[in-house]
C-alpha cells in the first residue's frame, strides 16, 4: 500500500478527483487530501474527506494540524505527491517556487516525487507562459500525465482536459514502481559510436565519436529494467554489460541491424553515423603512385534516424535523435527535430568554449513537441540517467505499446 498526498486544484476537473480518490482507495492506496481554496468552489471538503476516509487539509495556518504534524512533515510522509487537477495558476506557482498557500508550500517543501495532471482551457495550455512553466517543471523532474484532447467544459476543443482517473491511476502506479522495474518488459534500441566507411581493406572514413554517450544511456536504461539492443560502430569505450550487442562497421550495416532489432518501444540514436561512404570501395589496397591521387567518389549514407522516425508501421513509440551544435542550439535542433521526424532531440552545445567536447560533463537542451528544456550542466552519466527516466515516463503513459507490453 502506498501513501498518496493528493492536492486538488481549483478547476472544473476537480470533480474527477473524487473518482480518482475512489479508484486509489480501491487499489489499496492511502490518500491524504489537500484542497486549494478555489478547489472548494468545485467540490466540497466533505465529499473529499468522505471518499478519502481522512480529514482534508486546507489552510496553511491550521493550528491544530500544525501542532499535529506541521505542513513540512505532511509533504514528506507520502510516497508520491499528486496534483490533480493542476491548474495553470498552480503550475505557474510551482515553476516559480512560490509558497503562498498550503498546497504550494507543500510542493516547495517536499522531497517526495511529484506527478501533476494538468487541466485548463486550451488557450491557457497553449500560452507561451504555460509552455515555459511546463518545461521548467519537467526539467525539475516533475512527472506529468495528460492533458487529453477533447471538448472542454468551456465549449472549446483541444488539449487541456484532465486525464481520466484510470489513466492518472496508471501513471501513479508507474511512478511508484521501484526504479529497477520501471522499464521491465520494454525493449529499447540504442545506436552508438562512429561508423567506419571503407576506402579499401585497410583505410576508412571515420569520426572521433567515442561511443561514451550511447553506452551511458544504454547502462541507465538497463538499470531501469529495459531489454536493450545496442547497435554499435567501432567505439573506443566498452559496450554496456547486459545489453544485446550488435557490432557493425558501416552505416549500411547499422541500418540493417536496426531494422532487424525492431520492434522496439523506444529507439535512441546516439551514433555519430558517417555522412558519406565511398561508392566503390576497393577490394584490394589502393597502391600509392607517385603523382597520382586516387579519385574517391562519395555517396550519402542512409539517415537511419529519419528512416525509423518515418516508419508508417511499427514505429517505436518514442524516437530520439541527437544534435551537436556550435551556435543557435535551440533553433538548429528544433529544425532538426522537424526534418528528421523524431519525437525528441537531445542537443548539446559543443562550441570550443564550453569544454564539453571530450569532457566529463554535459549541458543539454531537450527539444520536444512542447519546446526546449535546458538541463543544468551535469555529469554525462547523470544526463543519461535523466534521459532514461524520461523515456520510462513516456512509455509508462502508453498503455499497450508497439510490442504490446505494459509496465
Ligand atoms: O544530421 P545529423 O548527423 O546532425 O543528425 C544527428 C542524429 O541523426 C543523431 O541522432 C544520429 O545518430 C542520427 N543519424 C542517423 N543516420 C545518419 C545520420 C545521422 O541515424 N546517417
Amino acid at each position: 500500500m502506498s501513501h498518496i498526498l493528493l492536492i486538488i486544484g481549483g478547476g472544473i476537473a476537480a470533480y474527477k478527483s473524487l473518482e480518482l480518490i475512489r479508484q486509489l482507495s480501491k487499489a489499496g492506496h492511502k490518500v491524504t487530501p489537500v484542497m486549494t481554496e478555489s478547489a472548494g468552489q468545485f467540490v466540497t471538503p466533505l465529499s473529499v474527506s468522505a471518499l478519502a476516509g481522512k480529514k482534508v487539509h486546507e489552510a496553511l495556518f491550521d493550528l491544530t494540524s500544525e501542532a499535529e504534524m506541521g505542513h513540512i512533515r505532511l509533504s514528506r510522509v507520502a510516497d508520491l505527491v499528486v496534483v490533480a487537477p493542476a491548474t495553470a495558476d498552480m503550475m505557474a506557482k510551482m515553476a516559480q517556487g512560490r509558497a503562498s498557500d498550503l498546497a504550494s508550500t507543500l510542493l516547495l517543501a517536499t522531497d517526495t516525487p511529484v506527478l501533476i495532471a494538468p487541466a485548463m482551457n486550451v488557450r491557457m495550455w497553449d500560452h507561451p507562459a504555460t509552455r515555459r512553466n511546463l518545461a521548467t517543471l519537467k526539467a525539475d523532474g516533475i512527472a506529468v500525465v495528460g492533458p487529453d484532447e477533447g471538448e472542454m467544459a468551456c465549449g472549446e476543443y483541444g488539449p487541456g482536459r484532465m486525464s481520466e482517473p484510470a489513466a492518472i491511476l496508471a501513471a501513479i502506479e508507474a511512478a511508484l514502481l521501484p526504479a529497477d522495474r520501471l522499464l521491465s518488459g520494454r525493449h529499447v534500441l540504442v545506436t552508438s559510436g562512429p561508423t567506419h566507411e571503407p576506402i579499401d581493406p585497410v583505410r576508412y572514413i571515420a569520426n572521433r565519436s567515442s561511443g561514451a554517450q550511447g553506452a551511458a544511456i544504454a547502462t541507465a536504461l538497463l538499470r531501469l529494467g529495459a531489454r536493450v539492443t545496442f547497435v554499435t560502430g567501432p567505439a573506443s569505450v566498452p559496450p554496456p554489460e547486459g545489453a544485446e550487442i550488435v557490432a557493425v562497421e558501416t552505416a549500411a550495416e547499422m541500418l540493417a541491424a536496426v531494422e532487424a532489432a525492431l520492434p522496439a518501444d523506444a529507439a535512441i540514436f546516439a551514433a555519430a553515423v558517417a555522412d558519406w561512404r565511398v561508392t566503390q570501395a576497393s577490394g584490394r589496397k589502393i597502391k600509392k603512385q607517385a603523382g597520382a591521387l586516387p579519385g574517391l567518389s562519395l555517396a550519402e549514407n542512409p539517415d537511419i534516424l529519419a528512416r525509423v522516425a518515418g516508419m508508417a508501421v511499427g514505429r517505436p513509440d518514442l524516437v530520439v535523435g541527437f544534435a551537436a551544435e556550435t551556435d543557435d542550439v535551440v533553433a538548429h535542433a528544433t529544425a532538426k527535430r522537424a526534418r528528421k521526424g523524431c519525437d525528441w532531440i537531445v542537443a548539446n552545445d559543443v562550441s570550443p568554449g564550453t569544454g564539453i567536447m571530450g569532457g566529463t560533463e554535459n549541458a543539454v537542451t531537450l527539444i520536444t513537441e512542447e519546446g526546449a528544456e535546458n538541463w543544468p550542466r551535469m555529469a554525462k552519466r547523470a544526463v543519461a540517467e535523466r534521459l532514461a527516466g524520461r523515456v520510462a515516463e513516456v512509455l509508462a503513459a502508453k498503455n499497450g505499446t508497439a510490442s504490446g507490453r505494459r509496465v
